[in-house]
């Protein structure tokens, strides 16, 4: 085997990347190494290039423009959680809710994957930025890939090129992210349109702040920036150095008079993130704006005046497209315009996309993911159901001026939420910081038919981070309760809970748009301005104080209903939360242990005494 020339451009200084670079070359054995500069003629060619080998089918030039579908292999559509690893030195820093193996152990296993599967391809080497560049949040990157799908995603995902290159200078630090897909090509051998591989490995080692991923083309598992540097390899950093690296999206709210509050909000999958980032509020809210500073990822630091500040690291969407429609989400349907990749989306006989929930009835002669035709009858989606599109943030509509801010924006409220279709009401706002880590830590969610599992099952993810965190849940908690103690003026905290259900099952709130209804209260409840009854969990609105002009046939009932803290409902949720408390129990703070115990004393009072002091915030709202 004759040695690769790496060849670095003259623009590259930093001795340990070229260091790198030479090393995983050798043992990945490529045929060639692309340094990407993050130009658009780059990405133009490596689109037109995946054109021609069958990866990407342009789309109509005047229905989607400059945009591409690609179809994934059919089993690799999704993150892969019993195949991600945290790789902490110690087993027990890694906690019991993530995969471990030794780190020397699993770089053996690896290095035997990694060795020369990247033969007959091209190795890609991508600096990128998570945060604007040259933020004090930000942190720089570089990932080692052998997909041009890779290259062209985190061109729209990050920062990403020679102005990072600049950044690295001689000797930054920087995560170093490999990623293959673990598919060799062997001399003559035809390429596949989605290379993968049956085996597959997405591994991270916080201690060296580096990650390791085998076998998967998928976003999550491939676009190294987002799920494993942004929140599992953030998050060990963010807790070594006093910061919060969380799955929040982060929106303004301005009133008419032009206040501006900034809130951030955590959300499990399949919770319509994507949809309360980009909300419109209704006809009624005259004057007043939501605009979106992230979607799906917030780091957050403490600033010198007491208060947290928050940047959005990415540079795109990655949202999931079935359900997204004009009605559910108009500006995120205006985001897709153009320059967007769509994955495992369906296709128009005209070269556009489609997927369910984008109109009522589907277009005729679609041909779905995986390139068949498609009717209504064909009794399987067109679109899979975690079908996703690429897209630039810059090209939202309701993007906010301060997006890309390098001191971030202040945030005045947490919101945290899951779906329950009882048990949790519509909003509460938790009476401190204590309260509301604990309350956050218990959240649970609804399994929904596209996850495994029966359906209506309480899932707890503390914090929906659960996927995401890089080391012990139980160390996580405790450093949110630190973080807060250290704060003059820390955010207030709220649950939410859009998807309460009567009897018969039908949804008791309208959700989307009228979700500002209970964002406005919270919004003026932090500034002292919206009135609250004392309810064993917390603050919560009166009938009288909730904005609900315009929203018709909503009755005092109906809100009683999604209000109502059930006392039996609570003792048992109380109950359950001992299930992840027991898993966690060795490195759980003692705050839970007091909060809880209060909380089933309120539960647990005598009927006669309960009725007396729910009288206060069940019953009659009006
Ligand atoms: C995502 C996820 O893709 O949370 O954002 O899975
Ligand atoms: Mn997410």
């Amino acid at each position: 085997m004759t040695s690769l020339h790496i060849n670095p451009p003259d623009y590259v200084k930093n001795q340990k990347l070229i260091a790198w670079v030479q090393q995983t070359a050798e043992l990945c054995q490529p045929d060639s190494v692309h340094w990407c500069d993050g130009s658009q003629e780059e990405y133009d060619a490596l689109c037109q290039q995946m054109v021609e080998s069958g990866t990407f089918i342009r789309l109509s030039d005047e229905k989607r423009p400059n945009s591409f579908l690609c179809r994934s292999d059919p089993s690799d559509v999704a993150r892969v959680e019993d195949r991600t690893f945290i790789c902490s030195i110690r087993k027990q820093d890694a906690g019991p809710t993530n995969n471990w193996v030794a780190p020397k152990e699993m770089k053996a296993t690896l290095k035997e994957q990694y060795s020369g599967c990247m033969k007959g391809r091209t190795m890609y080497v991508i600096p990128f930025s998570m945060g604007p560049i040259g933020s004090y949040i930000s942190h720089v990157g570089v990932e080692i890939t052998d997909s041009p799908y890779v290259v062209t995603n985190m061109r729209i995902m990050t920062r990403m090129g020679r102005k990072v290159e600049n950044l690295l200078g001689e000797d930054r630090e920087f995560v170093h992210c490999l990623h293959s897909v673990g598919a060799p090509l062997e001399e003559g051998q035809q390429d596949v349109a989605w290379p993968c591989n049956d085996v597959k490995y997405i591994v991270h080692f916080p201690e060296e702040r580096s990650i390791m991923s085998y076998g998967s083309g998928y976003g999550g598992n491939a676009l190294l920036g987002k799920k494993c540097f942004a929140l599992r390899i953030a998050s060990s950093m963010a807790r070594d150095e006093g910061w919060l690296a969380e799955h929040m999206l982060i929106l303004c709210v301005e009133s008419p008079e032009g206040e501006k509050t900034y809130v951030a909000a955590a959300f499990p999958s399949a919770c319509g993130k994507t949809n309360f980032a980009m909300l419109i509020p209704p006809d009624s809210f005259e004057g007043w704006k939501v605009t979106t500073i992230g979607d799906d990822i917030a780091w957050i630091k403490p600033g010198k005046d007491g208060r947290l500040y928050a940047i959005n690291p990415e540079n795109g969407f990655f949202g999931v497209a079935p359900g997204t429609s004009e009605k559910t989400n108009f500006n995120a349907m205006a985001t897709l315009k153009e320059n967007c990749i769509f994955t495992n989306v369906a296709m128009t006989p005209d070269g556009d996309v489609w997927w369910e929930g984008m109109t009522k009835t589907p277009p005729e002669g679609l041909t779905d993911w995986q390139g068949n035709a498609w009717t209504p009858d064909s009794g399987r989606p067109a679109a899979h159901p975690n079908a996703r599109f690429t897209s630039p943030a810059s090209q939202c509509p309701s993007i906010d001026p301060e997006w890309e801010n390098p001191d971030g924006v202040p945030i005045s409220a947490f919101i945290f939420g899951g779906r329950r279709s009882d048990v949790v009401p519509l909003v509460y706002q938790s009476p401190n910081w204590y309260f509301g880590v604990y309350l956050a830590a218990t959240m649970g969610s609804e399994k929904t038919a596209a996850a495994a599992g029966k359906i209506g099952e309480v899932r707890r993810d503390p914090f929906a981070m659960l996927p995401f965190c890089g080391y012990h849940m139980g160390d996580y908690f405790t450093h949110w309760l630190h973080v807060g103690r250290l704060l003059s003026d820390p955010p207030r905290i709220f649950g939410v809970n859009w998807f309460g259900k009567d009897e018969d099952g039908n949804f008791l709130w309208p959700g989307f748009g009228d979700n500002m209804r209970v964002l406005k209260w919270i919004v003026d409840r932090v500034h002292g301005r919206a009135s609250a009854v004392e309810s064993p969990l917390g603050w919560m609105p009166k009938y009288e104080s909730m904005d609900l002009e315009g929203l018709e046939d909503f009755t005092p009932e109906q809100f009683t209903k999604l209000m109502t803290v059930d006392r039996e409902s609570w003792k048992k949720e109380l109950l359950s939360h001992e299930e992840l408390f027991e898993k966690l129990y060795d490195r759980l703070p003692k705050e839970f242990a007091h909060i809880r115990e209060l909380l089933l004393s309120t539960f647990w009072l005598s009927p006669e005494h309960w009725a007396l002091a729910a009288e206060r915030f069940t019953g009659e709202h009006n």
